[in-house]
């Protein structure tokens, strides 16, 4: 007789070389969701968060206080966080804040966290920020001064550290020297953005070699790749075994930046815990906690996700 068929786990190896434990950093909410054409309701974006804090996510990025003329689909973050009340504060759900005005209309709403969003290349501080590389750290700067001020943990994320649309490669040296600008405003921790997902393991490898030599060790870096090429997992195995214990994803693989051509979805976390539970790595989360959530949001958005494990699993 058939026996029931449970569903499909991956083969638990312990990997040596990983940490014991890694950080999700979950950007669904927000870098999953501001490419959206049409807008998803703040209830529905409450009850989503609600969701990925359920499947054991502890650190996870609500919204954005930009310019609702730049995003139209996060004009709703003080609504957002008046919905998710309690469960949006704290230092483990930043939210990105770009200038002072972002910065007063997030501490209206009683956030705890923040994070700054800079760039490796003129190109793209232009088209993202409007502003070139100096105008926009000096826009940064009373933003990080105050929130440090406020007791605030704050992030500062670096934009197109492994290639640019526009500007093609980008030097390692280049990218550090604006991680560095940034993290001397007194940010606590350093995103690597691979905005466009271009980045291979050799790259990650060097970036992570002349960031080390410049001071700032893995303990202050996380890694936030997008997955257009495929290469977001084997980036993220590589800066593991580097030292690096936090990682960026999105559930379901949401994702893109509205101001950079051919970004799409970042790394989906269900892919990243699927690899992290097969090494004996640690997150906390529940996988099929995590896909039900991402089948139920791709209802909401009309289309199914990208990810590999949600697909998967979903119909398991
Ligand atoms: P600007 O146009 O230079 O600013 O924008 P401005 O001061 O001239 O203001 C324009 C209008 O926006 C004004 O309104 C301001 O009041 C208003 P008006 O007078 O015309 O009625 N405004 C604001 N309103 C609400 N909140 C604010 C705010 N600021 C201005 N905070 C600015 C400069 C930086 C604000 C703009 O360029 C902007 O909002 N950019 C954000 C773009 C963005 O959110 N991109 C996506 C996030 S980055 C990303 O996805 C990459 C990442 O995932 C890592 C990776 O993958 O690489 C993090
Ligand atoms: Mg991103």
């Amino acid at each position: 007789m058939m026996e029931d068929m449970t569903r499909a786990l991956p083969q638990r190896e312990p990997l040596p070389g990983l940490p014991p434990r890694v950080t999700i950093y979950e950007v669904g909410a927000r870098d999953g969701l501001q490419n959206e054409k049409s807008v998803v309701p703040a209830q529905v974006k409450a009850e989503f968060i609600t969701r990925l804090l359920a499947a054991g996510l502890e650190t996870v990025e609500t919204t954005s206080f930009v310019s609702p003329k730049w995003v139209p689909q996060l004009a709703d973050a003080s609504d957002l966080l008046s919905e998710l009340g309690e469960a949006g504060k704290g230092p483990r759900r930043p939210v990105l804040v770009p200038n002072e005005r972002g910065l007063d209309r997030a501490m209206e709403s009683g956030v705890d966290a923040v994070a700054i969003f800079g760039s490796a290349t003129e190109t793209f501080a232009q088209k993202n920020l409007g502003r070139s590389l100096a105008e926009s750290v000096e826009m940064f700067r009373p933003v990080v001064r105050r929130s440090r001020e406020a007791g605030m943990w704050v992030r500062a994320y670096v934009s197109m550290c492994f290639g640019d649309p526009w500007e093609g490669p980008v030097p390692v040296t280049r990218v550090a020297d604006a991680c560095v600008s940034l993290m001397e405003l007194g940010c606590d921790q350093l995103s690597l953005g691979d905005t466009i997902g271009t980045g291979t393991p050799g790259h990650v490898e060097a970036l992570l070699a002349e960031l080390d030599r410049r001071g700032l060790g893995t303990d202050r870096i996380g890694v936030h790749f997008h997955d257009t090429y495929g290469q977001a997992l084997s980036n993220t195995l590589t800066a593991l075994r580097a030292g690096v214990s936090v990682v960026d994803a999105s559930t379901g693989g949401l994702g893109g930046c509205p101001y950079a051509k051919s970004a799409t979805g970042n790394l989906a976390t269900e892919d990243l815990v699927w690899m992290l539970d097969g090494a004996g790595v640690e997150t906390g989360v529940d996988l099929d906690v995590l896909v039900a959530t991402s089948t139920w949001m791709a209802e909401q958005l009309g289309r199914p996700s990208p990810s590999r494990v949600v697909k998967a699993l979903a119909g398991a």
